[in-house]
């Protein structure tokens, strides 16, 4: 039996398509879902730390992760002055593979998909580890990825009022706009200090390769949670580290954040709790109300494994189902080199 050889192709545009098609909400929602389900069976996974190549400009990462089924992949950088250039900080694209044969059966754009599956992520987090009254959010950063948060944490998690600051006053204004649709209080803030004052939750996800201290300990009220998702690379951090000392750490996987995370600041016998524990019951989340919690994000694998697996889903539910010939179509396997002559394509010579 001959196995098809199409690989199906996700654009941005199919990816907006999904989520105008479904709403926001319910993908976020059934994004969120995939991700947890995952994060669940963790054991099922063969995982590792992503592959990092640094310049002094940003990184650029290759995230593989597999089950029995799929093996999947997702390439992306970070370069935070991008945006001088007009390109964004963060862009990615990723493959679905199956594990029996390797044939890759699905290349899809990750860079709408990863701000999407990071805020879901965040959420599937704050639901054990933020204070069970939280309503307003603070969010410091206010560029690609903000708007997700903030629908994110909104539909899924109830946020009321959004605290919004950014050292680009026009960040904050597109932030503000493109936000201004939702039920939701939006106060633009002049400082750090004045955007997380008499917040529940604190977002920060700002782009600077460096150790910058966004959140200082004076700050930083009892009970916060704080959803730090800006660090993700050695020298790439966001809190001071008497915030890390003072507070219960939450992460995605040890060995990564402990190379990529705010944890990269502390000595390698600080107590983490892996968020997956918790959500499989077998480590608590939040304990009291005064305790001070931070979900340490650098993205996982895994994360980007769900998202492909749910957009693949998604894109079927709908009808949207293009492919590209990625891999030759053979008559027979072995010889690969009848391929050259038997090209139907014209090489055309531009002058
Ligand atoms: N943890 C994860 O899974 C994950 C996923 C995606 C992106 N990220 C990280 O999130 C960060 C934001 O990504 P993005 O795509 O939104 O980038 P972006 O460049 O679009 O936006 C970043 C914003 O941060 C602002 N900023 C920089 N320094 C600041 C400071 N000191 N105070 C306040 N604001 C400041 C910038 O002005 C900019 O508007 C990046 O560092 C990226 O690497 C993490």
């Amino acid at each position: 039996m001959k196995t098809p050889t199409k690989t199906q192709f996700l654009s941005p545009e199919d990816i907006a398509y999904i989520v105008q098609t479904k709403g926001m909400k319910k993908t976020l929602e059934e994004l969120t879902d995939y991700i947890t389900q995952d994060f669940l069976r963790w054991d099922a996974f063969e995982k590792s730390a992503r592959i990092a190549n640094h310049t002094s400009e940003g990184v650029i990462e290759l995230m593989p992760i597999s089950d029995k089924d799929y093996y999947t992949f997702k390439y992306v950088n970070g370069h935070p002055k991008n945006t001088h250039f007009g390109l964004p900080t963060v862009m990615a694209f990723g493959v679905l593979a199956a594990m029996n044969t390797g044939m890759p059966e699905l290349i899809s754009e990750l860079t709408l998909t990863t701000a999407l599956r990071t805020a879901g992520t965040s959420v599937m987090a704050a639901r054990v580890l933020a204070r069970k009254n939280s309503t307003s959010m603070a969010i410091i950063g206010n560029g690609a990825q903000s708007e997700f948060q903030a629908l994110a944490f909104h539909y899924l998690l109830g946020i009321k009022e959004l605290r919004l600051f950014d050292i680009d006053v026009a960040a904050t204004d597109k932030c503000i706009k493109n936000l201004s649709h939702l039920p939701v209080r939006l106060v633009p803030c002049r400082s750090i200090a004045e955007a997380v004052f008499g917040a529940d939750i604190i977002t920060t996800i700002t782009a600077d390769k460096t150790n910058a201290t966004i959140l200082t300990p004076e700050m930083i009220q009892p009970g916060v949670h704080i959803n730090g998702v800006g660090g993700d690379c050695p020298g790439k951090t966001e809190l001071h580290v008497d915030i890390l000392l003072r507070s219960s750490l939450f992460v995605e996987y040890e060995p990564q954040t402990r190379i990529e995370g705010e944890l990269q600041q502390l000595p390698e016998n600080f107590a983490v709790t892996e968020i997956r524990k918790v959500l499989q019951g077998s480590a608590k989340g939040r304990t009291h109300n005064d305790q001070v919690t931070i979900f340490d994000s650098v993205g996982f694998a895994l994360e980007d494994y769900s998202s492909l697996r749910y957009m693949r889903d998604a894109a079927a539910s709908l009808g949207l189902i293009h492919s590209i010939a990625l891999i030759p179509d053979l008559i027979n396997p072995k010889d690969l080199y009848r391929l050259i002559g038997s090209s139907s394509q014209k090489l055309v010579k531009v002058k």
